[in-house]
């Protein structure tokens, strides 16, 4: 019955082309083993082609095992072809024969903390060890929150559409972060202790020292019995411990600004020069009136810093133009 095919052939059939594929050593003998086993003149055709001996019953139960070892000798050809490689690409689905392993890796390439960034953090944090809460505002404001509730008067040149990016008649970009003062109060009564670093716009020409993008960081202190001594006391704390130098040294000059009464300009004396740090002041009785505190129970005093400014101050940068030029030469020293 053998050679009309029975079950014992396709055992055999099988047992053997297993055998021969796993003796195969390299792809060309893997592929003699295919046209041997699964070709059209194959071991597996052959016997398939005479079923004489079998009963009506019995074939397609053959034809079925036939599947079986058709399948079993394809995947065992498969997983050894992995295995051994196509002779064609030497290597090439066994990297370790082409690549070598001891060559560095890539290295994905890491960004770095902007330095205004840095430097803002730094500043909040010395400003949360004094006991401050950092507080947020929005960057599109209306005119009540950017100059009138600040004490700023209609016909201040500080509202002139020339000074600033205005988007509506009611809204601009924000000039100043002292915005955030209005906001705080108007929510809660004192004590108040915040800062609030963040962005301020205004159409200067850019050169050396001026952007018409920044950063600043606001300080506002609301509570009974707040003297101008508190606020020197807490600017001058801050910068020793932002430059960590006793050589520092801190000056309040006389000026003005609507919000504050009496107001003075904070001046830093570092590295042999004075340098322009931002403005400050005793809160004004009128921006606490507009906000219904009452000025009789409660003093302030507030302050604004540019974080650029320190930033530059910190790290001797002379153009503040490095700030957003993305130049990765200039941004990697931070990091
Ligand atoms: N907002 C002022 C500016 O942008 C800076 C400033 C001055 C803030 C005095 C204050 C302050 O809080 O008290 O020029």
């Amino acid at each position: 019955m053998s050679q009309d095919g029975s079950f014992s052939d396709l055992d055999a059939i099988e047992k053997k082309a297993l055998a021969a594929v796993e003796a195969a050593g390299d792809a060309e003998a893997l592929d003699q083993v295919r046209i041997q086993v699964l070709g059209k003149k194959g071991s597996l055709k052959q016997i398939l082609r005479n079923l004489g001996g079998l009963t009506p019953e019995e074939r397609p139960l053959f034809g079925a095992r036939a599947n079986v070892v058709k399948e079993k000798v394809q995947a065992a050809l498969d997983e050894a072809k992995s295995r051994l490689g196509s002779p064609a690409k030497p290597g090439a689905a066994n990297p370790s024969a082409t690549e070598d392993l001891t060559l560095p890796g890539l290295m994905p390439e890491r960004g770095s903390r902007h330095p205004v960034r840095l430097v803002m953090a730094r500043m909040s944090r010395i400003f949360a060890s004094l006991g401050f809460e950092v507080a947020d505002g929005p960057e599109v404001e209306d005119e009540w929150h950017n100059f009138t509730g600040l004490n700023i008067p209609a016909d201040h040149i500080a509202r002139d559409p020339s000074e600033n990016f205005f988007l509506t008649d009611d809204l601009l970009m924000r000039s100043q972060t002292s915005t955030v003062q209005v906001r705080v109060m108007e929510n809660s009564q004192p004590p108040l202790r915040i800062i609030s670093p963040g962005k301020v716009f205004r159409p200067d020409e850019v050169d050396a020292t001026h952007h018409y993008m920044f950063h600043q960081l606001e300080g506002l202190v609301v509570d009974e019995g707040m003297t101008f001594g508190h606020l020197k006391t807490t600017l001058l704390t801050f910068f020793q411990q932002l430059l960590q130098d006793e050589n520092m040294k801190l000056r309040l000059r006389p000026s003005f600004f609507p919000f504050t009464e009496p107001s003075a300009e904070v001046d830093l004396w570092w590295r042999g020069k004075w340098m322009e740090m931002g403005g400050c002041g005793m809160v004004d009785p009128n921006v606490l009136e507009a906000v219904n505190i009452d000025p009789e129970k409660y003093t302030g005093f507030a302050f604004g810093l540019g974080v650029e400014r320190v930033t530059m101050a910190s790290y001797n940068i002379p153009d503040i133009r490095y700030f957003t030029e993305n130049d990765v030469r200039f941004l990697r020293q931070f990091s």
